[in-house]
């Protein structure tokens, strides 16, 4: 168990994971900040108030400012604004860019030595501006996407199949946008390659499904973006850093090379432990995984550019 976690943005997804992290006891305390009034405070008070009933003994605690979550050893950014019909990850970039510097500068200066898992989007961008403004080395800054674009798959998957979720195992690469990569060579249901079960044009529906994941949340609620999967994908990540389970989970990490690309965040096969980012695993890919890899590299070099830092 930690000491201290922060989660900025006490939103839908930042105060959804607030509560997960609380109730697995991931750290003594848990510090809500955002920046409207009352919010982080009403939303940390109610959910300490569940503890007796769930039993855990984290207390969750709202701010306003950075001076509660002084000293946090792991900081979750969730901070901006969610994606609305029409938008896609990309059009938030320049807002969202904005408030992850504010935020990172924050970090820097208050949580110094912290482990940030990034969530606000478009993620693999606001994990090159948070690394950047923050100065962390790389195994301090590790972005979202990759759980949470997996669990979709594996869903879509298990419906398809009639299985369980939990005997589909997968990894989805690439950026957190349209152009994602499910890497179906690696995808298999308890250890059976998924093309042996199920044929190309279902299989190419449920990655198409996948893709659009996000946006097909979006359509229902209207005002907001999904908070439910992408809290539990942000608590898996945090568990296994806090726990030191060395997990291997897809995330977005910054490249130095692997996968024949570098200076920026792209979603990889990534051990996650007690030092945050422990490796970055390269696997082998096929010439149409490599591609679809690159082009969804190609996209996020587009994204970033549209940031001046
Ligand atoms: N510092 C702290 N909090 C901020 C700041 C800031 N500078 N600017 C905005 N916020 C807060 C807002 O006040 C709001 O409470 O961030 C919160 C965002 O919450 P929601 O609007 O509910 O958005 P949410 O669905 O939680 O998504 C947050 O995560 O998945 C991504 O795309 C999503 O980028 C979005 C982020």
């Amino acid at each position: 168990m930690l000491s201290k976690i922060t989660v900025v943005g006490a939103g839908n997804v930042g105060a959804t994971a607030a509560q997960r992290l609380a109730e697995k006891e991931l750290a003594r305390t848990v510090v809500l900040v955002d920046v409207i009034e009352g919010v982080p405070q009403g939303k940390a008070l109610d959910q300490w108030q569940s503890a007796p009933i769930e039993g855990f003994d984290t207390r969750v605690v709202g701010a306003n400012d950075y001076g509660p979550a002084a000293g946090s050893e792991l900081v979750v950014v969730t901070a901006g604004i969610a994606r609305k019909p029409g938008m896609s990850r990309d059009d938030l970039v320049r807002t969202n860019a904005d408030i992850v510097k504010q935020v990172a500068q924050q970090i820097k200066q208050h949580c110094s030595k912290a482990i940030v898992v990034v969530v606000s989007n478009p993620l693999d961008v606001m994990c090159w501006v948070t690394k950047q403004v923050t100065g962390f080395p790389r195994e301090r800054v590790i972005g979202m996407a990759g759980v949470l674009d997996t669990a979709r798959y594996r869903t879509f998957l298990a419906e398809a199949l009639d299985v369980s979720v939990q005997d589909i195992q997968a990894m989805v690469l690439g950026g957190h946008g349209d152009t994602m990569v499910p890497l179906i060579s690696y995808t298999t249901v308890s250890g059976i390659p998924v093309t042996q079960l199920l044929d190309k044009t279902r299989l190419d529906k449920i990655v198409d499904r996948t893709r659009n994941g996000g946006a097909e949340i979006v359509a229902f609620l209207k005002t907001g973006s999904a908070y439910y999967a992408p809290s539990s994908a942000t608590a898996q990540m945090v568990e296994s850093i806090v726990l030191d389970q060395k997990r291997l989970l897809p995330c977005a990490a910054w490249l130095e090379g692997e996968y024949g690309l570098s200076g920026m965040y792209c979603g990889v096969p990534c051990k996650l432990g007690k030092s945050g980012l422990e490796q970055v695993v390269e696997v082998e890919l096929t010439a149409e995984e490599r591609s679809a890899l690159r082009k969804s590299a190609d996209a996020v070099k587009q994204t970033m550019a549209a940031v001046t830092l």
